[in-house]
């Protein structure tokens, strides 16, 4: 059993949880309406796509979220992630608040999987530049900015657990002054995460930040949280290469829109120009089914759940109806 306070990290959303809802709500309103007669003996879930220059194919729609402190739910944390990532040769995000260090992330892969890093920019730009730097170094093929939280969300469970990690760190950063490396002290009605991201974020970051990233960084940049289509022309102009629809699981903004509610403005905006990808609410094969042609899916359940093979749950559920569900309605 996983102790109180880190499955309610795990599981909360913001104030309310109705964005957390919503997300997974707004799939049951959406219906497959099946083609038949199609010849669907033979059925290929390959997906390709282009982060600049730069050619990925993976061989279903369905990657790894960023999530952080993946070794709270297992103690080989984002090594098992990785090592199911590799077993099904798909994308895992790794988190800029992982507990186990990117390189050790890297080396733990079999280089089988796609290996993006995920970004915050912290206010010291120093910091931001190590990590690409690093990331770069260690094999990483894109850099994820995050752009929903330039404050942290409040996330009610946390606070009522005064959520912290004492016992572990955040790996990144241990180079770094100890307020870097792990959250502070806090007692019941805060959270020590809350405390150690709006500290150390820079709540200023706007789309001056984007376009210095894409001149500094050799990656491409995929910005993360990205919502409706002015964002998305915005992104494209700044130097983006890719976007993903995400309001971070509705653990940020309360009340904003379920992503697959905006998914299809977002798609409109790029019109083919950059790849869109999307997450929020995928539980299953069947909600997958109904999105565009990539999900990231979160993982740190499914890590508990299947020890080293985390990306596993998540493969199963979408493999199964990924390729029962176009076979009985893909045109
Ligand atoms: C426990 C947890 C930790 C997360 N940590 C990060 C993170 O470190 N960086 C980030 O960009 N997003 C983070 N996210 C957001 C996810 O990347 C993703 O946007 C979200 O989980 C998708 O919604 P879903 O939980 O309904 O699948 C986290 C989400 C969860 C549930």
């Amino acid at each position: 059993m996983l102790p109180k306070a880190a499955r309610d990290y795990y599981r909360s959303g913001a104030d309310d949880e109705m964005t957390l809802k919503r997300n997974r709500n707004a799939y049951q309103r959406l219906l497959i309406r099946p083609f038949c007669l199609r010849d669907v003996s033979q059925i290929n879930t390959k997906t390709s796509f282009k982060l600049g220059e730069t050619a990925f194919e993976i061989p279903f729609p369905v990657g790894i979220a960023p999530t952080a402190f993946h070794r709270m739910a297992n103690d080989e944390g984002e090594k098992a992630t990785v090592r199911g990532a590799c077993k099904e040769k798909t994308i895992m995000i790794c988190s800029s608040l992982s507990t186990t260090a990117l390189e050790d992330v890297a080396k733990a892969s079999s280089g089988e999987a796609v290996l993006w890093f995920q970004l915050y920019i912290y206010k010291d730009r120093k910091v931001t530049q190590d990590l690409i730097a690093r990331a770069v170094k260690s094999g990483f093929k894109a850099i994820v900015l995050t752009v929903d939280t330039p404050i942290f969300g409040r996330r009610r469970a946390d606070e009522r657990n005064a959520f912290q990690l004492p016992y572990m760190k955040f790996a990144n950063f241990m180079e770094y002054a100890k307020d870097l490396t792990v959250t502070p002290g806090v007692t019941t009605g805060s959270s020590g995460l809350w405390e150690y991201a709006n500290n150390l974020f820079d709540a200023s970051i706007n789309w001056k930040d984007l376009e210095w990233l894409v001149k500094v960084s050799p990656l491409p940049i995929i910005v993360k949280g990205v919502m409706r289509a002015d964002d998305t022309f915005k992104a494209i102009q700044f130097g983006a290469s890719g976007v993903i629809v995400s309001n971070h699981g509705g653990r940020q903004l309360d009340y904003a829109a379920g992503t697959i509610e905006v998914l299809p403005e977002v798609v409109r905006a790029a019109d083919g120009r950059i790849p869109v990808f999307v997450d929020g609410g995928v539980r299953s094969g069947t909600t997958f089914s109904r999105r565009s042609r990539s999900a990231l899916k979160r993982s740190s359940w499914a890590a508990r759940c299947s020890g080293d093979s985390p990306s596993r749950a998540a493969k199963e559920s979408a493999t199964s109806s990924t390729s029962s569900n176009p076979s009985l309605s893909i045109p």
